[in-house]
């Protein structure tokens, strides 16, 4: 089958890629560019497992078409945040247990970044409304909406919010640990 030339920037990075017309903007994320953190749960719009920002605005990368994102400006979890610099929503998830098996847990994440960039002091009602979209197995909700309030109300990064420990506190923290482990 002949293929088509995509161009498009993810996480900030360009990006060129050879596609078959019919491949999805998932399976481009996935296995043409290794993006593993964009899920598939249903590849029937149902789930939301696999919520990426298109310019900006959250879509179920499911339902388009790598083509139709050529030129666009993709951001998968992957763009959010770091292992040692999370996203403010990726450090409430992780504070008020939003998360049991994680597999919608990305798709979740990208779909309330999107509402809260439109709606930065979002009620619980409308957190819940704003996620319909996109459904969890295994946590209730409960869990998720409280992580989305409350990034809500924090919505520094969380290297923002903690200070460096100072030299004091980092010698009072060696003695202790020290002492823990019996040396
Ligand atoms: S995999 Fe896209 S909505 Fe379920
Ligand atoms: S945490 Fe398992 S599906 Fe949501």
């Amino acid at each position: 089958m002949s293929t088509v030339g995509v161009h498009l920037t993810v996480n900030g990075e360009a990006r060129e890629v050879e596609v078959e017309p019919r491949l999805l903007l998932v399976h481009l994320l996935r296995d043409n560019l290794g993006l593993t953190g964009t899920h598939v749960g249903c590849d029937t719009t149902n789930c939301g497992a696999c919520t990426c920002h298109v310019d900006g605005e959250a879509v179920k990368s499911c339902t388009v078409l790598a083509v139709q994102a050529d030129g666009s400006e993709v951001t998968t979890i992957e763009g959010l945040g770091t292992e040692r610099d999370l996203h403010p929503l990726q450090e409430a998830f992780w504070k008020h247990h939003g998360l049991q098996c994680g597999y919608c847990t990305p798709g979740m994440i990208m779909a309330a970044a999107d509402l809260l960039a439109r709606n930065p002091h979002p009620s619980e009602e409308e957190v819940r409304h704003g996620l319909e979209g996109n459904l969890c197995r295994c946590t209730g909700y409960h869990n998720i909406v409280k992580a989305v309030l409350s990034a809500a109300e924090h919505p520094e990064r969380a290297s923002e919010q903690q200070p460096e420990p100072s030299a004091a506190g980092e010698a009072a923290g060696r003695e202790f640990a020290a002492e823990g482990l019996g040396a």
